[in-house]
């Protein structure tokens, strides 16, 4: 077979000095780290108000020369007036980012991930400045178990969650400020990301730490919902990618064909980590559960040649087991609050 050689129809950019926001979340540290180790050229200012959610510990060991940290809060616009002139990019991860969060408090959620988005792309406007905005499937609402469809770039926002809904509205305030003021801007929608340093309320690493702590893993409803995995080394790279070589104005989903319903990724949990496949308790279900989430990465792949390289995922949950195991002094300060949270919600 003959395969056609793809050429890129894209505007080249070459980043120098970047912002990148929420870089010492779980997503955002792990983009931080690709660019220090593979783009040497390149200054990043990391942005970001350490909520629960931040760890400076994430970025430490590469905080110097050509990675500063800024402690602030992306709805400061002061501070960005300071901040932004004289870099060439933004990329902006920071956000408030659980689902069941949102669904107990949404307020924080329409703050940051609303007037946050908002108050940076102004600033990226002043001082025209290239804005990547992160995003997620979730804005695209959820799939029947039986569709044969996946998202693509062209489905409608159909968002759920307190969550997903301020993640949709940040998505559209980047495109108007593309369209109306002409603003240099990208989006990409990623689907779950699993992989070290991710916070312990998400599914994956609540799991594992449950179980090294000799509690009961916790699934929601039916445990057939499925969830889009890829490892967020390869969402790092795609970032990238999308940065320096994406189409200004366009959308762009990230995606690694790795659906699986949370019954099946439990039961990897359970077996890499030598436990009996019923070790589990069902517990409440969450209120607006969105069922699956798939994502076709055509247009990433085809016109801008990106490609996943973790493609193992049961190679990537066992490295990530590991790395849980490893590092109890990363998570065990969140993990005793994050279950009386989950309790209290009867989950
Ligand atoms: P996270 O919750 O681990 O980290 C969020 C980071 O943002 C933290 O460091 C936090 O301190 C910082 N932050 C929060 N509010 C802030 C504010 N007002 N000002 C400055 N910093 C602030 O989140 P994550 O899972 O790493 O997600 C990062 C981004 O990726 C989010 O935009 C999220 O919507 C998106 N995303 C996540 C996934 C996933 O599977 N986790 C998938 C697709 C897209
Ligand atoms: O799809 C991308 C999204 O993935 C991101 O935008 C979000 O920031 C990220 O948090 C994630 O959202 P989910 O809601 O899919 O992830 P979470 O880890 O919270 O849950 C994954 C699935 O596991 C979901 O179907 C709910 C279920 N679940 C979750 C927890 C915490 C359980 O069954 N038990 C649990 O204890």
């Amino acid at each position: 077979m003959v395969v056609a050689k793809l050429m890129p129809m894209t505007d080249a950019f070459i980043p120098k000095n970047i912002i990148v926001t929420g870089g010492c979340g779980f997503i955002g540290s792990n983009f931080v780290h690709y660019v220090y180790n593979n783009h040497p050229d390149v200054h990043i200012t990391v942005l970001d108000a350490l909520t629960y959610a931040g760890n400076l510990e994430n970025i430490k060991p590469i905080l110097g020369d050509r990675v500063e940290f800024v402690h602030g809060n992306i709805c400061d616009a002061q501070l960005l007036d300071e901040l932004v002139p004289g870099h060439d990019a933004i990329v902006h991860y920071a956000a408030e980012s659980h689902n069941d969060n949102s669904i107990a408090n949404p307020e924080p959620f329409v703050k940051t991930n609303v007037e946050g988005t908002f108050r940076l792309l102004e600033a990226a406007r002043k001082y025209d400045v290239r804005f990547h905005h992160i995003s997620t499937d979730e804005v695209y609402g959820d799939l029947a178990l039986d569709d044969p469809a996946k998202f693509t770039e062209e489905t409608p926002y159909h968002p759920s969650s307190p969550y997903s809904s301020t993640k949709a509205s940040s998505d559209m305030l980047v495109r108007a400020w593309h369209r109306t003021y002409g603003l240099r801007t990208t989006i990409s929608n990623c689907s779950n990301n699993y992989g070290p340093y991710q916070h312990v309320e998400k599914f994956i690493p609540r799991q594992i730490t449950n179980i090294i702590e000799g509690i009961r893993p916790k699934l929601y409803g039916d445990g057939l919902n499925v969830r889009d995995w890829i490892h967020t080394e390869d969402h790092s790279s795609a970032v990238w990618t999308i940065l320096t070589t994406g189409r200004l104005g366009e959308t762009y989903l990230i995606g690694a064909n790795g659906e699986r319903n949370n019954l099946t990724v439990l039961h990897d949990i359970l077996r890499v980590m030598g436990q009996p496949e019923d070790a589990f308790d069902w517990v409440k279900d969450r209120p607006g559960h969105d069922r699956r989430y798939a994502i076709d990465s055509t247009k990433l792949q085809t016109e801008l040649g990106w490609r996943p390289t973790h493609t193992d995922f049961e190679s990537g949950l066992r490295q990530t087991v590991q790395w849980y195991i490893d590092n109890p002094q990363w998570w065990e300060p969140a993990k005793a609050a994050t279950e009386a949270k989950y309790k209290a919600q009867g989950q």
